[in-house]
Protein backbone atom coordinates (compact mmCIF):
# COMPACT_ATOMS: atom_id res chain seq x y z
CA UNK A 1 0.00 0.00 0.00
CA UNK A 2 2.56 2.25 0.97
CA UNK A 3 4.69 1.20 -2.00
CA UNK A 4 1.94 2.19 -4.53
CA UNK A 5 1.00 5.79 -2.52
CA UNK A 6 4.81 6.44 -2.97
CA UNK A 7 4.19 5.60 -6.28
CA UNK A 8 1.66 7.77 -6.83
CA UNK A 9 3.28 10.70 -4.93
CA UNK A 10 6.47 10.43 -7.56
CA UNK A 11 4.51 10.08 -10.73
CA UNK A 12 2.41 13.70 -9.72
CA UNK A 13 6.00 15.12 -8.57
CA UNK A 14 5.24 15.12 -5.09
CA UNK A 15 7.41 13.12 -3.43
CA UNK A 16 11.63 12.96 -3.77
CA UNK A 17 12.43 9.40 -3.09
CA UNK A 18 15.56 7.83 -2.33
CA UNK A 19 17.47 6.54 -4.86
CA UNK A 20 17.65 3.71 -5.98
CA UNK A 21 20.57 1.75 -3.61
CA UNK A 22 22.76 0.75 -6.92
CA UNK A 23 22.91 4.48 -7.53
CA UNK A 24 25.76 6.60 -4.96
CA UNK A 25 27.98 9.29 -5.13
CA UNK A 26 30.98 7.45 -4.90
CA UNK A 27 31.40 3.26 -5.82
CA UNK A 28 30.50 1.85 -8.55
CA UNK A 29 28.58 -1.92 -7.97
CA UNK A 30 30.04 -3.88 -11.41
CA UNK A 31 28.64 -7.67 -12.03
CA UNK A 32 31.62 -10.68 -10.86
CA UNK A 33 30.70 -11.87 -14.56
CA UNK A 34 33.51 -9.22 -15.54
CA UNK A 35 36.60 -10.48 -15.46
CA UNK A 36 38.63 -8.94 -13.10
CA UNK A 37 41.27 -7.13 -15.80
CA UNK A 38 38.74 -5.42 -16.99
CA UNK A 39 37.21 -3.83 -13.99
CA UNK A 40 41.05 -3.16 -11.98
CA UNK A 41 41.97 0.66 -11.47
CA UNK A 42 43.95 2.32 -14.18
CA UNK A 43 45.20 5.63 -15.23
CA UNK A 44 43.18 8.57 -17.23
CA UNK A 45 44.62 11.35 -18.06
CA UNK A 46 42.91 15.43 -18.08
CA UNK A 47 42.53 16.16 -21.71
CA UNK A 48 44.97 18.19 -23.01
CA UNK A 49 43.21 19.66 -26.02
CA UNK A 50 40.08 21.11 -27.16
CA UNK A 51 37.41 19.49 -29.33
CA UNK A 52 38.87 20.04 -33.03
CA UNK A 53 35.27 20.86 -35.15
CA UNK A 54 33.25 23.82 -36.33
CA UNK A 55 30.29 23.49 -33.39
CA UNK A 56 33.13 24.01 -30.72
CA UNK A 57 34.51 26.99 -33.09
CA UNK A 58 31.22 28.62 -33.02
CA UNK A 59 30.68 27.49 -28.74
CA UNK A 60 33.99 29.70 -28.73
CA UNK A 61 33.16 32.58 -30.31
CA UNK A 62 30.05 33.80 -27.49
CA UNK A 63 29.49 33.80 -24.80
CA UNK A 64 26.44 32.42 -22.05
CA UNK A 65 26.69 29.11 -23.00
CA UNK A 66 27.43 25.84 -21.04
CA UNK A 67 28.59 23.13 -22.28
CA UNK A 68 31.14 20.07 -21.35
CA UNK A 69 33.94 19.83 -23.88
CA UNK A 70 33.45 16.53 -25.01
CA UNK A 71 29.91 16.65 -25.80
CA UNK A 72 31.27 18.38 -29.13
CA UNK A 73 32.33 15.51 -31.05
CA UNK A 74 29.20 13.94 -29.56
CA UNK A 75 27.04 16.87 -30.91
CA UNK A 76 28.95 16.49 -34.30
CA UNK A 77 28.73 12.84 -34.77
CA UNK A 78 24.75 13.16 -35.03
CA UNK A 79 23.93 16.57 -35.76
CA UNK A 80 26.34 16.92 -38.83
CA UNK A 81 23.39 14.66 -41.19
CA UNK A 82 20.84 17.90 -39.97
CA UNK A 83 22.92 20.47 -41.48
CA UNK A 84 21.94 20.69 -45.09
CA UNK A 85 18.12 21.43 -44.45
CA UNK A 86 16.41 23.58 -42.62
CA UNK A 87 15.18 21.72 -39.09
CA UNK A 88 13.10 22.35 -36.39
CA UNK A 89 15.12 21.69 -32.79
CA UNK A 90 13.57 22.01 -29.30
CA UNK A 91 16.67 22.50 -26.22
CA UNK A 92 14.97 21.82 -23.26
CA UNK A 93 16.75 24.44 -20.92
CA UNK A 94 17.88 27.74 -21.79
CA UNK A 95 19.92 29.30 -19.25
CA UNK A 96 21.31 32.34 -20.71
CA UNK A 97 20.59 32.19 -24.41
CA UNK A 98 23.96 30.93 -25.50
CA UNK A 99 22.93 27.39 -26.84
CA UNK A 100 20.22 28.49 -28.48
CA UNK A 101 22.30 31.33 -30.59
CA UNK A 102 24.80 28.50 -31.00
CA UNK A 103 22.85 25.77 -32.65
CA UNK A 104 21.33 28.85 -35.13
CA UNK A 105 25.17 29.47 -36.24
CA UNK A 106 25.45 26.00 -36.64
CA UNK A 107 22.30 24.84 -38.62
CA UNK A 108 20.74 25.26 -42.24
CA UNK A 109 19.95 29.56 -41.62
CA UNK A 110 16.12 28.64 -42.19
CA UNK A 111 16.08 26.71 -38.99
CA UNK A 112 13.72 27.18 -36.16
CA UNK A 113 15.26 27.18 -32.70
CA UNK A 114 13.10 26.94 -30.13
CA UNK A 115 14.30 26.81 -26.25
CA UNK A 116 12.17 26.36 -23.25
CA UNK A 117 12.72 27.15 -19.51
CA UNK A 118 10.38 27.29 -15.99
CA UNK A 119 12.53 30.67 -15.96
CA UNK A 120 10.44 33.70 -16.95
CA UNK A 121 13.46 35.91 -17.50
CA UNK A 122 14.72 33.47 -20.14
CA UNK A 123 12.37 34.95 -22.60
CA UNK A 124 14.70 37.56 -23.11
CA UNK A 125 16.73 35.40 -25.11
CA UNK A 126 14.42 35.26 -27.97
CA UNK A 127 15.10 36.36 -31.37
CA UNK A 128 12.15 36.17 -33.47
CA UNK A 129 13.37 37.35 -36.71
CA UNK A 130 16.00 35.07 -36.86
CA UNK A 131 13.74 32.09 -35.97
CA UNK A 132 14.83 31.34 -32.52
CA UNK A 133 11.73 31.37 -29.85
CA UNK A 134 12.01 31.00 -26.28
CA UNK A 135 9.12 29.62 -24.63
CA UNK A 136 8.31 29.67 -20.49
CA UNK A 137 7.04 26.23 -19.13
CA UNK A 138 8.07 23.09 -17.06
CA UNK A 139 9.83 20.25 -18.96
CA UNK A 140 8.09 18.19 -16.49
CA UNK A 141 4.15 19.20 -17.90
CA UNK A 142 3.07 17.15 -20.49
CA UNK A 143 0.84 19.80 -21.70
CA UNK A 144 2.91 22.77 -21.66
CA UNK A 145 5.30 20.31 -24.03
CA UNK A 146 1.80 19.66 -26.18
CA UNK A 147 1.35 23.55 -26.72
CA UNK A 148 4.94 23.98 -27.91
CA UNK A 149 4.73 20.83 -30.48
CA UNK A 150 1.60 21.99 -31.52
CA UNK A 151 2.68 25.78 -32.40
CA UNK A 152 6.54 24.81 -33.71
CA UNK A 153 6.84 20.54 -34.01
CA UNK A 154 7.15 18.30 -34.90
CA UNK A 155 11.30 18.63 -34.59
CA UNK A 156 13.88 17.10 -36.48
CA UNK A 157 16.16 17.25 -32.83
CA UNK A 158 15.16 17.64 -29.35
CA UNK A 159 18.24 17.78 -26.54
CA UNK A 160 17.11 17.53 -23.11
CA UNK A 161 19.51 19.90 -20.84
CA UNK A 162 16.79 20.78 -19.04
CA UNK A 163 16.90 20.53 -14.29
CA UNK A 164 18.75 17.33 -14.98
CA UNK A 165 15.87 15.78 -12.34
CA UNK A 166 15.43 12.45 -13.40
CA UNK A 167 11.99 12.58 -12.68
CA UNK A 168 11.98 15.40 -15.22
CA UNK A 169 14.25 13.65 -18.10
CA UNK A 170 11.67 10.51 -17.94
CA UNK A 171 8.41 13.11 -18.43
CA UNK A 172 9.94 15.03 -21.40
CA UNK A 173 11.17 12.00 -22.96
CA UNK A 174 6.82 9.88 -22.68
CA UNK A 175 5.62 13.17 -23.22
CA UNK A 176 7.88 13.83 -26.59
CA UNK A 177 9.43 11.51 -28.31
CA UNK A 178 5.84 9.82 -29.84
CA UNK A 179 4.71 13.03 -30.87
CA UNK A 180 6.69 16.02 -31.02
CA UNK A 181 10.12 13.97 -32.95
CA UNK A 182 9.73 13.70 -36.66
CA UNK A 183 10.43 9.72 -37.81
CA UNK A 184 14.14 10.03 -38.74
CA UNK A 185 14.62 12.57 -35.84
CA UNK A 186 16.68 12.62 -32.87
CA UNK A 187 16.59 12.98 -29.31
CA UNK A 188 19.64 13.49 -27.07
CA UNK A 189 19.62 13.74 -23.00
CA UNK A 190 22.77 15.55 -22.18
CA UNK A 191 24.50 15.67 -18.42
CA UNK A 192 23.08 12.13 -17.43
CA UNK A 193 26.03 11.88 -15.14
CA UNK A 194 23.33 13.68 -12.97
CA UNK A 195 21.85 10.22 -12.71
CA UNK A 196 24.74 9.12 -10.51
CA UNK A 197 24.45 12.42 -8.27
CA UNK A 198 21.58 11.82 -5.83
CA UNK A 199 20.37 15.19 -5.00
CA UNK A 200 19.17 15.10 -9.36
CA UNK A 201 17.26 11.52 -8.81
CA UNK A 202 14.35 11.94 -7.93
CA UNK A 203 12.49 8.88 -9.35
CA UNK A 204 12.18 4.92 -8.57
CA UNK A 205 14.13 4.59 -12.25
CA UNK A 206 16.61 7.45 -13.63
CA UNK A 207 16.93 7.76 -17.41
CA UNK A 208 19.76 5.83 -17.26
CA UNK A 209 17.69 2.69 -16.39
CA UNK A 210 14.84 3.86 -18.30
CA UNK A 211 17.35 3.42 -21.35
CA UNK A 212 18.98 0.31 -20.68
CA UNK A 213 15.38 -0.92 -20.55
CA UNK A 214 15.34 0.43 -24.29
CA UNK A 215 18.11 -1.73 -24.96
CA UNK A 216 16.29 -4.71 -24.11
CA UNK A 217 13.09 -3.07 -26.03
CA UNK A 218 15.43 -2.73 -29.52
CA UNK A 219 15.41 -6.63 -29.09
CA UNK A 220 11.43 -7.02 -28.63
CA UNK A 221 10.95 -9.13 -31.92
CA UNK A 222 13.12 -11.83 -30.69
CA UNK A 223 11.52 -12.11 -27.41
CA UNK A 224 9.98 -15.81 -27.95
CA UNK A 225 10.72 -16.66 -31.25
CA UNK A 226 13.29 -18.73 -33.55
CA UNK A 227 15.29 -17.92 -36.27
CA UNK A 228 12.73 -19.29 -38.84
CA UNK A 229 10.65 -16.68 -37.48
CA UNK A 230 12.72 -14.07 -39.55
CA UNK A 231 14.55 -16.17 -42.65
CA UNK A 232 13.64 -14.52 -45.94
CA UNK A 233 11.17 -17.37 -47.80
CA UNK A 234 10.98 -19.45 -44.94
CA UNK A 235 7.16 -20.48 -44.50
CA UNK A 236 7.32 -19.73 -40.46
CA UNK A 237 8.44 -16.31 -41.10
CA UNK A 238 6.84 -13.95 -39.65
CA UNK A 239 4.92 -11.13 -41.63
CA UNK A 240 4.00 -8.71 -38.89
CA UNK A 241 4.33 -8.24 -35.49
CA UNK A 242 2.73 -6.44 -32.76
CA UNK A 243 5.51 -4.36 -30.57
CA UNK A 244 5.32 -1.58 -28.46
CA UNK A 245 5.63 1.61 -29.65
CA UNK A 246 9.73 2.19 -28.39
CA UNK A 247 10.29 -1.42 -30.46
CA UNK A 248 8.62 -0.37 -33.60
CA UNK A 249 10.24 3.23 -33.50
CA UNK A 250 13.93 3.65 -31.80
CA UNK A 251 16.47 3.01 -34.91
CA UNK A 252 19.64 2.76 -32.45
CA UNK A 253 20.77 4.38 -29.21
CA UNK A 254 23.59 5.40 -28.34
CA UNK A 255 25.62 5.72 -24.79
CA UNK A 256 28.24 8.15 -24.66
CA UNK A 257 30.11 9.72 -21.46
CA UNK A 258 27.06 11.43 -19.64
CA UNK A 259 24.97 11.61 -23.29
CA UNK A 260 22.32 8.80 -24.27
CA UNK A 261 21.40 9.31 -28.39
CA UNK A 262 17.89 8.05 -29.49
CA UNK A 263 18.00 7.61 -33.21
CA UNK A 264 14.00 7.22 -34.39
CA UNK A 265 13.50 4.82 -36.94
CA UNK A 266 10.02 3.55 -37.72
CA UNK A 267 11.47 -0.09 -38.07
CA UNK A 268 10.38 -3.23 -40.23
CA UNK A 269 10.78 -6.65 -39.33
CA UNK A 270 14.62 -8.27 -39.48
CA UNK A 271 14.86 -10.84 -41.84
CA UNK A 272 18.00 -12.88 -42.15
CA UNK A 273 19.57 -14.88 -45.09
CA UNK A 274 22.11 -17.50 -45.51
CA UNK A 275 23.87 -17.19 -48.68
C1 LIG B 1 21.97 23.57 -17.73
S1 LIG B 1 20.95 24.98 -17.90
C2 LIG B 1 20.75 25.08 -19.63
C3 LIG B 1 22.01 25.44 -20.30
C4 LIG B 1 21.90 25.84 -21.74
N1 LIG B 1 21.22 24.86 -22.55
C5 LIG B 1 23.32 26.01 -22.25
O1 LIG B 1 23.82 25.11 -22.95
O2 LIG B 1 23.95 27.01 -21.94
C6 LIG B 1 19.46 24.36 -17.31
C7 LIG B 1 18.25 25.25 -17.48
O3 LIG B 1 17.12 24.43 -17.19
C8 LIG B 1 16.14 25.25 -16.62
N2 LIG B 1 15.14 24.43 -15.90
C9 LIG B 1 15.16 24.00 -14.62
N3 LIG B 1 14.05 23.30 -14.34
C10 LIG B 1 13.31 23.29 -15.48
C11 LIG B 1 12.06 22.74 -15.83
N4 LIG B 1 11.33 22.06 -14.93
N5 LIG B 1 11.59 22.92 -17.08
C12 LIG B 1 12.32 23.62 -17.99
N6 LIG B 1 13.52 24.17 -17.71
C13 LIG B 1 14.01 24.01 -16.48
C14 LIG B 1 16.91 26.20 -15.73
O4 LIG B 1 16.15 27.37 -15.47
C15 LIG B 1 18.17 26.44 -16.55
O5 LIG B 1 18.06 27.62 -17.31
Amino acid sequence: MRKLLNKLLVKFGLLIIKAPTLLTDKSLTTSDSFPLALTEKVTVDEATDTPENELFDIFSADTNVHKWHHYFDIYTKHFEAYRNYPIRMLEIGVFRGGSLRMWKDYFHPDSTIVGIDIDKTCKDHEIADRKVFVRIGSQADPDFLAEVTAEFGPFDIILDDGSHKTHHQNISFGALFRDALTDGGCYMVEDVHTNYWLKHVDSEDTFIDLSKQMIDMLHEPYFDRKETDFRHGHPDAARHMELSYLAANIGSIAFYDSIVVFDKKKRVLPKSELR
